[in-house]
């Protein structure tokens, strides 16, 4: 039975040796270690060895089982190497295919336009508010002194959402004033950009949607030399240095004074052009001192506090900024238009 057991090894390791593949491998183990294997059948013969010489041949039997499936484990990690190796060798990457182009997308003319207008803001001390687009009529238009009978409240400039007209869609970003009024401590300085809408009929001018960026600061002893200042300020870094500003008297219900703010045309120096209709003057805002109705109906003290306040169209900045013609381009998203900015 030793020369048996001396056979099944030399054999079985000269197989595993010689062995070129995991399958090679697999039949050498059914061969000698299976269950109809040549190793399993030797023991399978223990039975008929005397009590002294069955120790000794189970321990060597043992022995050759150890052996032979310990080649086997080293010759396959040997073959998984090789094999890992070759095919490292015959799979090469060919940098040179083009490779397949993924698209990016960029920044939308009138958001490059809005984070100009929100950086020079915000490095003049002012924090930007965020405000829901669906409102009550009462901070729409009430808060803002515009009584029931004014003709913005009309349900045909109007997009209601009750029928008793008393939730709507906002049609200014003046709602924000009073929000800001209600929820934050005095002083204030803020912007507030967002959505606005209003029954217009789209052409190329107008949109029933569209932005505006509000702004307002309360605080005391607020003039209207700090809405001119500030103004000014503002259009002299979206426009140029020595930008040319003029202020007309205007009315909105919520602000008294009132006005207007036009820059010069930058394109003509106020000759008239194109670009300013032959006015030599381009409308920018619209803006005033806080009414004092206003700051009342926000619980503020209009005889300790003043402020001032401004409201400017987003889509036509940046249609100024980037000469757009036409406002429908602007929420069209064609890609071939906005890729040229
Ligand atoms: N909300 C006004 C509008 O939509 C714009 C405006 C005018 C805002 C004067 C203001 C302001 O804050 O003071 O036409």
């Amino acid at each position: 039975m030793k020369e048996q057991l001396e056979s099944i090894r030399k054999s079985a390791l000269e197989s595993i040796l010689g062995s070129q593949a995991g399958a090679d491998l697999e039949t050498v183990r059914v061969k000698y270690l299976g269950k109809k294997g040549e190793l399993t059948a030797v023991l399978k013969q223990m039975g008929s060895l005397s009590a002294e010489l069955r120790p000794i041949m189970g321990q060597m039997a043992n022995e050759v089982r150890a052996a032979v499936e310990k080649a086997i484990e080293e010759q396959s990690s040997i073959l998984e190497a090789k094999a890992l190796q070759a095919r490292l060798e015959t799979e090469t990457v060919d940098v040179t295919i083009p490779g397949k182009k993924l698209k990016v997308g960029h920044k939308h003319p009138m958001y490059t336009v809005l984070d100009e207008i929100k950086d020079i803001f915000i490095g003049m001390g002012f924090e930007i508010l965020d405000g829901q687009e669906i409102e009550l009529a009462d901070y729409n238009f009430t808060k803002l002194n515009t009584d029931e009978g004014h003709p913005a409240r009309e349900w045909s400039d109007t997009f209601y959402l009750m029928q008793d007209s008393s939730v709507l869609l906002r049609t200014q970003t003046s709602n924000m004033q009073i929000r800001a009024m209600e929820t934050r401590p005095l002083p204030i300085r803020m912007i507030a950009p967002g959505r606005v809408y209003r029954k217009d009929e789209v052409d190329a001018t107008h949109s029933p949607m569209f932005h505006q960026i509000e702004g307002m600061v309360i605080d005391k002893g607020i003039t209207l030399g700090d809405l001119k200042g500030t103004l000014n300020a503002v259009v002299q870094k979206i426009y140029g240095e020595g930008t040319v500003t003029r202020f007309r008297p205007h009315h909105f219900p919520f602000t008294e004074p009132s006005c207007e703010m036009d820059i010069q045309c930058h394109k003509c120096g106020g000759v008239g052009c194109p670009t300013c209709k032959g006015e030599g003057w381009i409308e920018v805002l619209g803006s005033g001192m806080v009414h004092p109705k206003v700051l009342r109906n926000c619980g503020i003290d209009p005889d300790v506090y003043s402020g001032f306040a401004f409201g400017m169209g987003l889509e036509r900045l940046a249609m100024g900024q980037f000469k757009i013609n036409d406002l429908r381009l602007i929420f069209e998203n064609d890609v071939r238009f906005l890729e040229q900015f």
